[in-house]
């Protein structure tokens, strides 16, 4: 099958190999003439465990290429995904729909018989009508159907998430197109991976609801670990006491520093501001995106006090700048509230991260970053675990003991033991334990 992406960031790319992998002939789209350079010599502009291979494989395959001409690879195709940004608009919060829109008709100029188009990036319930309309007026002998079909990929494990899906969302009522949707999946049908097929709008909002509802377990489980810690409660124990009851599930209980990334706080707003247009108040997301919000920086006093409540001048290390480990995303990552609340009470803030750096470089002046984790620990009053790298899993506690002027380690991702730490005459503070 013959498949064309519009947009060639995280979610085009790796939707664009995974679809080569199961034998379709994908192209990948994109404005940016340098990122398609890159892609064309083998160069993969992002971080995602094991895409590089996938889409090295498949090129010399000759299943999956990349291009900036738009209007020759949709002509070509029978399914086009949009898969362009869809960000938080400046001053409001609503999801920014200029590209998807741009998109929607630049396929209409360019399509040539029926054509399935398909809304990959996340966007708001209703969308899908207007990507329809914009088609429609833009083309209007037009032969298409549109769909909607969110994603669920877990940076750090997208290909994992897009080969073995709990379930794929189809958004159509037209049979045409949900046939040629199967087709597009049937490798991931044989698999087992049910496909839910249903109306457009509301696979729109399965999107949105999944993400807030993913978001509301992390902040509630949050708020039960700060109760835990005034209470002499363990999270941890909590955590699994309650995941076992299979109506609420082990996953997404670990509390920590408050979520970030590229998709929960961007769709959480965006829900919210779709609840306004439609008057149907989300007060739960609304609570959850403020709890959340407040959280970030409250982690960074609770670095400072367990530091002793006065950090200025002190060098304080943080370990772990990306929102989660395995990716090089510093997108709403609490590492930079953390760190912005370290400085603003005069710390001296170094930091390491496998991947961030060169992100995080970017956006805090005045930090300090290190090579490796143990450079950073010279001579510094405390050191806080905000990414759960498995790096930092595996530190060589004797060495740290050794390096640091203060002996404090908070773990704000409770990957350590208590009894470790403090048998190393180390202060541990965690989160909810
Ligand atoms: C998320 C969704 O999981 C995915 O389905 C969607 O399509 C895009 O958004 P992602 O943002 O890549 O994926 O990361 P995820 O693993 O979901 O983590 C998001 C944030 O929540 C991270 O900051 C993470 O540290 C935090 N988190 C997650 C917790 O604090 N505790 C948890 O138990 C789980």
């Amino acid at each position: 099958m013959k498949i064309t992406m519009i947009g060639s960031g995280y979610v085009g790319l790796v939707s664009g190999a995974c679809f080569a992998d199961f034998g379709h002939d994908v192209v990948c789209v994109d404005l940016d003439e340098a990122k398609i350079e890159a892609l064309r010599g083998g160069k993969v502009p992002i971080f995602e465990p094991g895409l590089a291979d996938l889409i090295e494989r498949n090129a010399r395959a000759g299943r999956i290429s990349f291009t900036t001409e738009l209007a020759p690879a949709v002509a070509r195709a029978e399914v086009v995904f949009i898969a362009v940004g869809t960000p938080s608009r400046r001053g409001d919060g609503h999801a920014d729909l200029s590209f998807v829109q741009a998109a929607a008709a630049d396929i209409a100029r360019a399509m040539d018989g029926f054509t399935v188009v398909v809304t990959k990036s996340t966007v708001p319930v209703g969308t899908g009508d207007e990507v329809e309309r914009i088609i429609a007026t833009t083309r209007p002998d037009g032969e298409f159907a549109v769909v909607s079909n969110p994603e669920f990929l877990r940076e750090g494990a997208a290909i994992e998430d897009f080969k073995r899906p709990d379930r794929i969302v189809i958004g159509s009522e037209d049979t045409r197109a949900l046939g040629v949707m199967r087709e597009a999946y049937r490798p991931l049908s044989l698999n087992k991976s049910p496909i839910l097929e249903m109306n457009r709008r509301s696979a729109e909002l399965t999107k949105y609801a999944g993400n807030a509802f993913l978001a509301t377990k992390i902040t509630f489980i949050n708020e039960i670990a700060d109760l835990c810690e005034k209470t002499g409660a363990d999270v941890q124990q909590v955590a699994r006491g309650m995941g076992l009851d299979k109506r609420i599930g082990s996953k997404f209980l670990n509390a920590g520093p408050g979520y970030g990334g590229s998709c929960f706080p961007k769709d959480t707003l965006a829900l919210l501001k779709t609840a306004q247009d439609f008057e149907a108040p989300q007060t739960i997301v609304e609570a959850v995106v403020q709890t959340n919000e407040k959280r970030k920086r409250a982690m960074g006093r609770k670095v400072i006090q367990a530091i002793g409540g006065d950090v200025r001048g002190k060098v304080v290390v943080v370990l772990g700048l990306t929102f989660k480990p395995n990716t090089d995303d510093m997108r709403d990552s609490p590492a930079i509230a953390i760190v912005q609340t370290l400085q603003d009470a005069g710390a001296v803030v170094h930091a390491y991260d496998p991947e961030g750096m060169p992100n995080a470089s970017q956006m805090f002046e005045d930090v300090v970053y290190f090579d490796d984790p143990y450079a950073a620990m010279q001579d510094a009053e405390g050191l806080a675990i905000v990414t759960e790298w498995d790096e930092f899993r595996a530190l060589n506690l004797t060495k740290v003991q050794s390096l640091l002027k203060g002996l404090v380690l908070v773990d704000l991702r409770n990957i350590y033991d208590r009894g470790e730490l403090e048998m190393l005459g180390i202060k541990y503070v965690a989160i909810g334990r």
